[in-house]
């Protein structure tokens, strides 16, 4: 394929990335209906080995990465996970331990610490314990977790709690926020969910009213100024209830990278649903190859890709056409406006899909399996 112009008449991309997403497994004890896995799993023979995963974060470190999140799948789930934490600390890179929390135990997390763990991101599915673990789909899953989440503190490890709202739990948001506080959680994220592969597939048990969502934002604006200075709140209004969209990723592969459990390296953690694109692997290539080089990579970056309305659009470099992903999942091609922007021949499309699905009574979830 031809490769797409880069800003600056560049024959490759020379930026460095700041940030690598290690998806070391997709093994997970829990089943989230919204997981941004892929639809298809990848087995456990085909995961990368230790050996594998040390070198590319020496390849990572070489490139210019400074912060490394480890995540999955369940990254606990890898008994290699304390010589893979201090492999990055060995490389100088910062590391983000995100986790369900489900598998920890003290004496793990000491050991992560000790290995050179920096911070732990934890995520939580409700408030209400019966709700949360029918979201994960896993029996006893919320009280380990608050058990976790005690641990990690009594390690002296920073906290940030991880909560993904959408219908089925939007109505408990002021007792989600006060759950993280006392779980003396030095962030919160309150991240709404995103629809494309698993969470496209339960959408009508997922999307939120409009109603909801108005609260949630004055909620989280309110609890932003309450807990000033002792959590911070990160919370984005949902784009299909914005006029625009997000700059995802910050710009595709612009930033950040992702590397799936068999050595795929992606601009961004959902590309593999993007069938049109193929993905060069870290078996076969090197990091700084594909960064620079890799036409998967190439495809997006900048604003020169963009067809109209996003190319005479005065706010092209601030939200560099919202989410590729999106635009694929939403409206079949992965280089079209982002749908959830006003300005998109789809928009109406989208707002009749998020009405129709919010409205849906049914809450069966289809598990991600
Ligand atoms: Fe952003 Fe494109 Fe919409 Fe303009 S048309 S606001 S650049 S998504
Ligand atoms: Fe892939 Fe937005 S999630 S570009």
């Amino acid at each position: 394929m031809t490769k797409t112009p880069l800003p600056g008449g560049q024959d490759s991309w020379q930026k460095p990335p700041v940030a690598m997403l290690a998806e070391l497994t997709h093994r997970c004890p829990l089943q989230c209906p919204y997981c941004s896995n892929p639809r298809e799993l990848s087995r456990r023979s085909d995961e990368l080995s230790t050996k594998e995963w040390i070198d590319i974060f020496a390849q990572a470190a070489r490139l210019g990465v400074l912060q490394l999140h480890l995540s999955g799948g369940e990254p606990t789930a890898r008994k290699d996970l304390v010589d893979l934490i201090a492999a990055a600390r060995e490389q100088g890179i910062y590391s983000n331990l995100i986790t369900a929390g489900v598998l920890l135990t003290p004496d793990k997390i000491a050991a992560y610490k000790a290995a050179g763990l920096d911070h732990v991101q934890l995520s939580i599915q409700d408030s209400d314990p019966q709700n949360a673990n029918r979201i994960g789909n896993h029996k006893g899953g919320h009280g380990k977790k608050l058990a976790a989440a005690a641990w990690v503190c009594e390690a002296g490890l920073p906290l940030t709690v991880n909560a993904v709202v959408h219908r089925q739990n939007l109505d408990h948001l002021q007792d989600i926020i006060e759950l993280a506080a006392s779980l003396n959680a030095h962030r919160l994220e309150i991240a709404h969910v995103q629809y494309y592969g698993w969470a496209l597939q339960n959408i009508e048990a997922l999307m939120p009213t409009a109603a909801q969502v108005e609260k949630a934002n004055r909620l989280a604006a309110e609890a932003a100024d309450v807990y000033r200075g002792r959590m911070v709140i990160d919370y984005v209004v949902p784009d299909y209830f914005a006029r625009r969209p997000k700059r995802c990723m910050d710009g595709w592969g612009n930033q950040f990278f992702a590397i799936t459990p068999r050595g795929l390296v992606l601009p961004c953690h959902a590309a593999e649903t993007l069938t049109g694109l193929s993905f060069s692997s870290l078996r076969e290539k090197s990091l700084e190859w594909i960064w620079r080089e890799d036409p998967a990579f190439q495809r997006f970056r900048g604003t020169d890709w963009m067809a109209e309305p996003c190319r005479s659009c005065e706010f092209r470099d601030i939200d560099l056409g919202g989410c590729r992903c999106q635009a694929f999942a939403l409206a079949g091609d992965a280089a079209l406006t982002d749908p959830v922007c006003h300005l998109s021949p789809h928009h109406e499309k989208v707002v009749a899909l998020a009405e129709a699905a919010a409205s849906v009574q049914d809450v069966t979830y289809l598990y991600r399996r």
